[in-house]
């Protein structure tokens, strides 16, 4: 899927270390506690749960968190592992932030005897590893020897050293030195029976997600020149520089989107951020590479970060066996855990459905928002089962032990600074016991009917500016999401381009660039009988970032059966008043709206007063054998609530059973998970049936009282 990526540069297999096995073949004796059998069982596990699902009893839901235990003094590693033990951690992170704990000099020996022990003891009490390459924060001696490897901003600044993350993901010492790296862990570690997940790099793109450095410009001009086949001229056509005197001569005139006195061509600045994007990927490839080779049985990830626009998740995902995600919603919002599922359901969908892995959370506050409200009392839990229940196989925490040094002292931790004795460690412990009673969720999918489209290309060149307002996907995306979730209609994520057989509905909020294979696709899932809803500013460019001309969407214009003629966006202060069959008394439309010529649409929505009276807001229109509706503005959230609710009737989506405000409903694997969200007791009507609740152990029928932020999930009636 890496669409547009070139090959990373370099041989990375010569840099194989190909020197054997430290630990052999999964064979290793641990003093007298050696486990070969459980060892194997984990190892095949792992690797039918990567590529096929088909995982043999016993499941289990994988708990725990990032491990530092070089930050602590080794007395105290004799004490962590107990505590796992008593929480029921079965699965840690290990060495994410270690390379200056590991290696002293560029291709030196590691200096690992520590880290030996750690996994010797966690493989000792049964805690599994996911064992990290540990490149995602370069050693002082490595940026003393090489400063060039230190990233630069855009406007020309060369970061400096002391936090994290500070390297040019174009930088071939950097690249070559992370892989040496990787290889020498991969084979003194590969064969560790402690191993069950390699963790590579840490969030890239998260602290520096482009640079502007002039190793980054000579490789940028290199992709160029691949994408645009040598041809300069291809180059000036698809930026369209005869606007503004911007026709380049040669590939060499060409740089980096630097920091420049007007607003700067869209498509250069779309073309870096596909650059960017790539030369990160080739950094995480790369290690990858020599991880496969050195361990093909052991499966691979990197934690990807929900919405996070640098980096496109699709294409990260397809180079991944698991797909982990962290997830940080604010406790301070109130839609918090409708952000959290939002994360949930397009991890899920990244995987292509298989179970992913919640890589972090807090497990009470963090320390990085200006202020750190911790998690309310219970949601930790409620917020871990919704993980699970929506296709999460491990729920993990950032980080262990709370640090006593450092910038994350006071982001909480498993254990906190007050030890034991405290509310955080207890709702750790109690965590551990519900996940071990929710192991029959291990490994099994969850449906959906309706999917929401994503495109990160898209989303790029949407917010790059200069368009008639600002528009932010991710706050169209959850304004689609957030009836479905509230309605119980679990919705999966797309790419445009993606089968979507599978699906009655398609929403595609915004999808300002579609190239012409999407724009035929939806046409055709509509033809075939679908339903797909599609908002304003929706097909407007191609991938060039130029407009498609003739009435917006043009691609969709008489699958629509409407021609938009004008934006009129609003300012932010204004709406508009709505009338029409999904409307109420007071229904308004804010943000957007257009002139709309109908051309066979008929009108679900329109303005109901103002200079713009009359026009259009919400339409449907049959087409083939399905129908497709269209949104020229964002209503009201009770208005928007009232039309998706008619197209998904219309569309023929399943409906979940009612239940009450505040409560969170779904269904994996024939499991119902019923989540109260709110701080007051709640009853929910479970049905006549007698099922067993995993997390009591007791029966449940008709009506179950929900606590404040309590939960139950109800086994299929045949596992009774
Ligand atoms: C993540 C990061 C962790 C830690 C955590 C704190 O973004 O991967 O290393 O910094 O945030 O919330």
């Amino acid at each position: 899927m890496a669409r547009g990526c070139l090959a990373p540069s370099g041989h990375w297999s010569t840099l194989i270390d190909r020197r054997p096995l430290r630990y052999g073949p999964r064979n290793h004796t641990v003093g007298a506690t050696d486990k070969p059998l459980v060892a194997l069982e984990r190892s095949l596990r792992m690797r039918m749960e990567a590529r096929s699902l088909e995982i043999p009893t016993p499941r289990r839901i994988r708990y725990g968190g990032d491990y530092n235990p070089e930050q602590w003094p080794e007395h105290l590693w004799a004490e962590d592992v107990a505590l796992m033990a008593e929480a029921g951690v079965n699965l840690v992170t290990v060495g994410v932030f270690s390379w200056a704990q590991l290696q002293g000099g560029l291709g030196a020996e590691l200096s690992a005897d520590w880290l030996d022990r750690v996994l010797d003891l966690l493989y000792e009490v049964g805690v599994g590893v996911d064992l990290a390459t540990a490149t995602a924060s370069p050693p002082p001696w490595l940026v003393r020897a090489h400063p060039d490897i230190l990233p630069v901003s855009a406007d020309g600044v060369r970061m400096s050293l002391g936090g994290r993350q500070h390297y040019c993901p174009s930088s071939s010492v950097y690249r070559d030195a992370a892989v040496d790296l990787a290889s020498r862990i991969a084979s003194r570690y590969g064969g560790h029976p402690a191993l069950e997940l390699w963790h590579i790099g840490n969030e890239y793109g998260s602290r520096v997600n482009a640079c502007y450095c002039e190793v980054s410009a000579a490789a940028f001009r290199k992709w160029l020149r691949d994408r645009y086949n040598d041809d300069i001229d291809e180059l000036n056509r698809a930026w369209g520089t005869a606007f503004w005197s911007q026709r380049y001569l040669d590939f060499d005139e060409v740089g980096p989107p630097r920091t420049a006195p007007s607003m700067r061509n869209p498509t250069h600045q779309l073309d870096f951020l596909r650059f960017s994007d790539c030369e990160l990927r080739a950094c995480y490839l790369a290690e990858r590479d020599v991880l496969r080779v050195a361990t093909p049985q052991v499966p691979v990830t990197t934690n990807l970060m929900g919405l996070f626009q640098p980096t496109d998740s699709w294409a990260w995902a397809a180079e991944m066996d698991i797909v982990s995600v962290d997830r940080y919603p604010d406790p301070a919002d109130p839609y918090a855990h409708v952000q959290a599922a939002l994360v949930a359901d397009l991890t899920r969908s990244l995987g292509a459905g298989r179970p992913w892995y919640l890589m972090e959370q807090a497990p009470g506050a963090v320390n990085w928002r200006p202020t750190n409200v911790p998690k309310n009392r219970g949601e930790f839990r409620t917020w871990s089962l919704q993980a699970v229940a929506r296709g999460a196989d491990a729920v993990l925490q950032f980080q262990w032990r709370a640090s006593a040094a450092g910038a994350e002292k006071f982001h909480s931790g498993m254990v906190p600074h007050g030890g034991v004795d405290t509310r955080q460690w207890r709702e750790v412990v109690a965590l551990g016991a519900d996940l071990r009673n929710l192991a029959p969720l291990a490994g099994t999918p969850i449906s959906a009917h309706v999917a929401l489209l994503v495109d990160w290309e898209s989303w790029w060149a949407l917010e790059l500016g200069s368009h008639p307002a600002q528009l932010r996907l991710p706050e169209l995306l959850f304004e689609l999401y957030q009836p479905l979730f509230d309605s119980g209609t679990t919705v999966d994520f797309a790419h445009p381009e993606s089968d979507l057989s599978q699906y009655r509905l398609i929403l595609a909020p915004a999808l300002y660039m579609v190239s012409g294979r999407a724009a035929t696709n939806l046409i055709a899932h509509v033809d075939s009988g679908g339903c797909a809803l599609i908002t304003y500013f929706s097909g407007i460019v191609d991938p060039d970032d130029h407009v498609r001309l003739g009435g917006y969407p043009a691609p969709w214009r008489d699958l629509l059966g409407l021609d938009v003629e004008e934006f009129s966006p609003l300012p932010s202060n204004e709406t508009l008043p709505l009338r029409g069959s999904v409307a109420h008394s007071r229904s308004t439309g804010r943000r957007w709206a257009e002139l709309v010529r109908l051309r066979g649409a008929r009108p679900l929505l329109e303005i109901a007063a103002g200079p713009l009276e009359g026009q259009p807001a919400a339409t449907v229109h049959r087409y083939g054998r399905g129908a497709a509706y269209y949104l020229a503005t964002t209503p009201d959230p009770a208005t928007l609530t009232a039309l998706i609710s008619e197209i998904t009737f219309e569309a023929g989506v399943p409906t979940a059973p009612p239940r009450p405000v505040g409560v969170e409903a779904v269904e994996r694997g024939g499991h119902v998970v019923l989540i109260n969200h709110t701080d007051a007791p709640i009853d929910a009507d479970v049905g006549a049936n007698p099922r067993r609740d995993l997390l009591s152990g007791s029966m449940k029928h008709h009506s179950v009282t929900l606590p404040p932020r309590g939960a139950v999930v109800l086994a299929p009636a045949e596992n009774l």
